[in-house]
């Protein structure tokens, strides 16, 4: 199936790793001119390298910014050209309860998970409805519905961008510029391997034995029963950045593997 997206433009947000990364694969397969995004020149660097080793000719690049850091976004939207394509991606959390968790921890996991959509809507949308063609996903989590006990205020940025990409859809009501939301569920990004490895250590175990506790224990209506691979969370993102998507807008999609429940 032709996708129709060669020679788009996108940008993803924290994509030098997981998700973000493998959708930045996704896209330069079909012929995407993608720029990436994380902290540091070092990580864009090596993640610059194994994409264009991975798929040659592959049109991408990078632009460091922390998204905690105001100035950095701001001097991060100046170098930005036009963006038909937008992935908010970016996304932190810290396992701490509700009363655990102070004001910073609620304002940093705001800024980033939030604030960074926000500000590269902001920034982006108005050509995008220019040109009369424009994709905007945000990447929520099935934590926006669970609202899991130790992850209070990540689950709280997570809804919050369901409203906000609902929103930014009826700004761009009767346009070719569709805004929608997906909801993955867990996923074996790097940092989710590694915790995965630490549990494991920890508490003796393997890692199979510490994901099936999780399914069963954690994640009881997920119908995978297991981790989702990064390849199969980018996999839809591509399709919902295509122009072949057009019917699917103002709406949040679960790539849960049923783990929210209900039908809908
Ligand atoms: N993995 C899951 O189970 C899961 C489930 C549901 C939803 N999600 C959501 O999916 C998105 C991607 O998750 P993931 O697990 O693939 O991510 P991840 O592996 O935790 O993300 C790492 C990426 O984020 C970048 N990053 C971290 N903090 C940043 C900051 N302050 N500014 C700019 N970049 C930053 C890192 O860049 P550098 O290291 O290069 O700085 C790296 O590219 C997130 O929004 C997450 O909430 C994940």
């Amino acid at each position: 199936m032709d996708l129709q997206l060669k020679n788009k433009t996108a940008f993803i947000s924290g994509s030098t790793s997981g998700i973000g990364f493998a959708t930045a694969k996704m896209l330069l397969q079909e012929g995407v001119n993608v720029i990436i995004n994380g902290r540091s020149n070092g990580s864009i660097t090596k993640a610059v390298t194994e994409l264009e080793e991975s798929v040659p000719g592959a049109a991408v690049s990078g632009i460091a910014a922390d998204f905690s850091d105001r100035q950095q976004v701001e001097k991060l939207l100046l170098q930005l050209p036009h963006i038909d394509i937008l992935i908010n991606n970016v996304g932190i959390y810290k396992a701490q309860t509700f009363f655990d968790t102070p004001d910073e921890d609620w304002y940093r996991q705001f800024e980033v998970n939030v604030m960074s959509g926000v500000r590269l809507s902001r920034h982006c949308l108005p050509r995008m409805l220019d040109q009369n063609w424009g994709r905007i996903l945000f990447i929520s989590s099935e934590c926006a519905t669970l609202i899991p006990e130790d992850l209070f205020a990540y689950s709280t940025t997570k809804t919050t961008l369901l409203s906000l990409s609902r929103g930014l859809a009826q700004l761009a009501k009767g346009t070719n510029v569709t805004v929608n939301a997906v909801l993955p569920g867990s996923t074996l990004s790097d940092g989710a391997e590694q915790f995965v490895a630490d549990l494991a250590a920890k508490e003796g175990k393997t890692k199979a034995e510490i994901e099936a506790d999780f399914f069963s224990n954690g994640r009881p209506f997920s119908l995978l029963q297991r981790f989702a691979k990064v390849e199969e969370i980018a996999s839809t993102i591509t399709y919902l950045v295509s122009p072949l998507s057009i019917a699917t807008n103002g709406t949040s999609i679960k790539l849960d593997g049923g783990s929210m429940g209900g039908i809908l």
